[in-house]
């Protein structure tokens, strides 16, 4: 029988250093640990440059890690590449599709990617899904922005991965967009997913993510429910507990 498994991100002492144009050192990452249990909201919160894409990166393969394991839902990412990257499906936050591409088009080519036969493809429902479906044969460059960031959601979706990474996913966008896609990532969490966000706007995790880690200077300095740290901290605003861990 396969083991049950806990946590589906399991990060432990990960490193990263990058050389900047200057030839001189950053530590992007020090001594990270970070688990994220199955079936949570996880938000990943701090300023800009605390870490948070390094990370994703990592998880997503771009970025080759310094020391430390991680392992996605088991698969260490060293031995077992490939297995770990068909768990996690990564929205990064700029838009990556080519404008003269349709949406089905686009998630064929993704699902094609992923070595998915046309049989086996789920085209038709990702697109119902992220109500897509009435522009699924349009030039992806005559969608609206809330169209857009959906569609990078859904070819994140096309090999069903059981934990969906979302980078800034409501970085410069307006009210409205932010309302929408906080539901459809709700309505995804409700469908069984494990959902990882970054965000800058610590608002947005207090309203949407049931654990919170706090990524300041390329380290972890607080990881807990929200419950819990609002509880601790009595203080009315996650906001006003992020500013005192992450203050230099
Ligand atoms: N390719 C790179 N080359 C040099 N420095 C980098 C590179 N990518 C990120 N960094 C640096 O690493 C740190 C963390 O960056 P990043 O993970 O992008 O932060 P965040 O996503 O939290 O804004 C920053 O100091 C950033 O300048
Ligand atoms: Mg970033």
């Amino acid at each position: 029988m396969e083991k049950k498994i806990k946590y589906v991100i399991d990060i432990k002492k990960l490193n990263k250093t990058f050389i900047d144009k200057k030839k001189e050192k950053v530590l992007a990452l020090i001594n990270v640990n970070l688990q994220i249990p199955k079936g949570s909201l996880f938000g990943l919160l701090g300023l800009n440059g605390a870490g948070k894409s390094t990370i994703i990166n990592i998880l997503a393969g771009l970025c080759l890690k310094n020391s430390g394991t991680v392992k996605i839902n088991n698969y260490d990412i060293d031995t077992n590449r490939k297995q770990a990257s068909c768990q996690i499906g990564i929205v990064p936050q700029e838009l990556n599709f080519d404008p003269f591409f349709t949406p089905s088009e686009i998630l064929e080519v993704q699902a094609g990617l992923y070595g998915i036969k046309k049989k086996n493809r789920k085209t038709k429902k990702i697109l119902q899904d992220l109500d897509l479906y009435s522009k699924a044969n349009s030039y992806t460059r005559s969608l609206s922005g809330g169209m857009k960031r959906r569609l990078m959601i859904a070819k994140a979706l096309v090999h069903d991965p059981l934990i969906l990474v979302l980078d800034e996913p409501t970085a410069g966008v307006d009210v409205n967009l932010r309302r929408q896609l906080w539901k459809y990532i709700n309505k995804l969490k409700s469908k069984g997913k494990t959902i990882l966000l970054t965000t800058h706007y610590i608002e947005e995790a207090e309203k949407l993510c049931d654990r919170v880690c706090f990524v300041s200077k390329g380290k972890i300095v607080l990881s807990e429910t929200k419950k819990k740290i609002m509880k601790e901290f009595k203080q009315k605003k996650l906001e006003d507990i992020f500013i005192k861990f992450t203050k230099s």
